[in-house]
């Protein structure tokens, strides 16, 4: 059985902690998507060629340490508006939505350009200064030295890029049904995906 579950949305929407939760719950694998192109970013900072990077890319590569810096991401989404870089993707993404059991992907494109056809499509968002406030507090739980403001200016100037850039910018597909993190719990924003994806199965 294959069943695929795209969610898209802004930087630090809730994307993740949603699709971990919603994976857990039906017993799908999760990919996220986002973690690809931050370990590309990654590859450039340290000098390498971000397509030989993306052509080249291991599963391994997936696990190294420093991806969720706001560096990192800043490189990531510059990395992810070069056509090139997303077309090596392609391949691993697509496998991965189709494995037996069924499958969650989280990221920016994966209901309009990864898997089109996905049974469920989720596009999760919520205002700029919840999500900067969540990321913020995110990373400052980890010890890193971040300020509120660097953070809000980070989601921002990654939402402006990755809305405007010409290789699948982000938008929701037309058929994605859209939750607003902005005033959920986390137990709630679960709860109004596992709902919908009920509704598919
Ligand atoms: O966790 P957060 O929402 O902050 O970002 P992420 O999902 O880790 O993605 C980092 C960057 O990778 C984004 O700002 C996008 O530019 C890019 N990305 C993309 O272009 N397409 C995807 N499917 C996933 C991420």
């Amino acid at each position: 059985m294959t069943f695929t579950v795209a969610i898209d949305g802004p930087a630090a929407a809730g994307k993740g902690t949603i699709s971990k939760a919603v994976a857990a719950h039906f017993g799908f694998a999760h990919l996220d998507t986002g973690l690809l192109y931050r370990a590309v970013g990654a590859k450039m900072l340290g000098g390498a060629d971000p397509v030989s990077a993306a052509r080249t890319l291991d599963p391994a590569d997936l696990d190294a340490d420093g991806l969720r810096t706001p560096e990192v991401a800043q490189a990531a989404s510059q990395v992810a508006t070069n056509q090139a870089v997303r077309d090596a993707l392609v391949a691993f993404q697509r496998s991965f939505a189709t494995r037996p059991g069924g499958a969650v992907l989280d990221g920016r494109d994966i209901g309009t350009v990864i898997c089109p056809t996905a049974h469920v499509k989720l596009f999760v968002t919520a205002s700029p200064g919840c999500r900067a406030k969540r990321r913020f507090d995110e990373l400052s739980d980890k010890g890193m030295d971040v300020t509120y403001e660097t953070v809000l200016a980070d989601v921002k100037a990654r939402d402006e890029r990755d809305r405007t850039r010409a290789a699948a910018p982000l938008v929701p597909a037309e058929d994605a049904v859209l939750i607003d993190t902005s005033d959920l719990s986390i137990d709630a924003a679960v709860a109004a995906a596992v709902a919908v994806i009920e509704d598919a199965r």
